[in-house]
């Protein structure tokens, strides 16, 4: 298995900064949703766990959260299609509950976009999306965003969550790929 360090271009976004970052997420969800009585955070799968269970840990109001999985057909690893399909689905009903779809990344935000769709269908009071990076530049499909950990520019970035041909998720931080030494190894 390949060490990181070989094509690690540079650290974008520290530990440290991330740490910063979602405890102000985390304090402010916690302000947003004080009356809420029955919040839920759903993840998507697999890249927004380790932010979820940052986040979660900084926000004060009770909660639940629910995982979904969905794999994008038609595309490279480095986009989506937006096509999707639920490899797992919700465990409860989001009917009249106020949610949080919380991800990893937006970068086209087709993906999003289909998820979104899915779940307005199923009538939640409210439906807000949090995400740790936003790849502003290259959005192709408007997608509401309400919280934002960092934009970053059109750079292919892994750890933290984020994988590099399924590794490398276990970084502390996000990094961004060399693509001519990631290919040459
Ligand atoms: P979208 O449908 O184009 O917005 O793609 C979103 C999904 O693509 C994310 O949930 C990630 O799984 C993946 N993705 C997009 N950019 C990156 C990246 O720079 N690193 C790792 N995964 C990415
Ligand atoms: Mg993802």
């Amino acid at each position: 298995m390949r060490d990181y360090h070989e094509f690690l271009a540079e650290i974008l976004i520290s530990e440290k900064q991330l740490n910063r970052r979602i405890g102000d997420l985390g304090r402010q969800i916690s302000k947003d949703y004080q009356d809420s009585t029955n919040l839920v955070l759903v993840c998507i799968l697999r890249g927004g766990v380790m932010f979820l269970t940052d986040l979660m840990r900084q926000i004060t109001v009770p909660h639940a959260i629910e995982f979904m999985a969905v794999e994008s057909y038609g595309a490279g690893n480095r986009e989506s299609s937006g096509q999707i399909r639920i490899s797992h689905d919700l465990n409860t009903d989001i009917f009249d509950r106020d949610v949080i779809l919380v991800e990893d990344i937006i970068d086209s935000g087709r993906t999003l976009n289909s998820v979104l769709e899915l779940l307005c269908a199923r009538k939640p009071k409210s439906i807000e999306v949090c995400t740790l990076l936003d790849k502003f530049d290259r959005r192709e499909v408007e997608v509401p965003v309400k919280y934002v950990g960092f934009i970053i520019p059109n750079e292919f970035v892994f750890g933290y969550g984020l994988d590099l041909d399924d590794l490398y998720r276990n970084l502390p931080f996000v990094g961004v790929v060399d693509e001519e030494k990631y290919r040459a190894g």
